[in-house]
């Protein structure tokens, strides 16, 4: 396995609206045990293929132990509201808040094209909207006020300077640190 480079905002890539996968092959099955890897190494608990530069409809999760691929997913039932903080691994140490539903069903297919659907409350069905976002060149700041949004992005091109050429390469070993201020983990 190894560890992929995360594309960071400004690449026009996560901007993108994704491709329906459609061919279940050892390639994808290895794409996905890298963005696992690549969303540990990270201390993330959602990797979508944009954001590690690809452009397959699939995204990973695992929210403290619930762990999926979904392939060409698609939120069938949204219920409830709630607000909380989100951060992205695209643009890290940025922070948000945004209201999600609190209830999703997700269809999707797994690495062998099998389809399943999973049930969500919480911060995995958090996750799962975020995710299933990027797939459709979505961003959580999008959901922010024109104010907060504004204040976001110039946070951003701060920190985005300590970055070259919107890529930021993850090291082998030891995850990254959560930001004891901000102990939502990326996504
Ligand atoms: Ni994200």
């Amino acid at each position: 396995m190894s560890l992929l480079p995360i594309h960071l905002l400004g690449d026009p890539i996560l901007r993108e609206e994704t491709i329906p996968v459609t061919e279940f092959t050892d390639e994808l099955r290895t794409l996905v045990d890298d963005m696992f890897e690549t969303m540990y190494a990270a201390s993330g608990i959602g990797l979508a293929a944009p954001q590690v530069g690809r452009r397959e409809r699939l995204a990973v999760v695992d929210v403290e132990g619930a762990k999926y691929a979904i392939i060409n997913p698609e939120i069938v039932l949204a219920e409830g509201k709630a607000r909380a903080e989100e951060a992205c691994l695209s643009f890290p140490d940025v922070y948000g808040t945004v209201e999600r539903a609190t209830r999703v069903i997700v269809q999707a297919q797994d690495v062998n094209g099998t389809p399943f659907e999973v049930e969500a409350t919480d911060l995995l069905a958090r996750c799962f909207q975020h995710e299933i976002d990027h797939l459709h060149g979505k961003l959580f700041i999008d959901y922010l006020s024109y104010l907060k949004r504004r204040a976001a992005l110039a946070e951003w091109e701060e920190l985005r300077k300590q970055y070259t050429g919107n890529i930021r390469h993850l090291k082998p070993g030891a995850p990254e640190l959560v930001d004891p201020e901000h102990p939502e983990a990326g996504m």
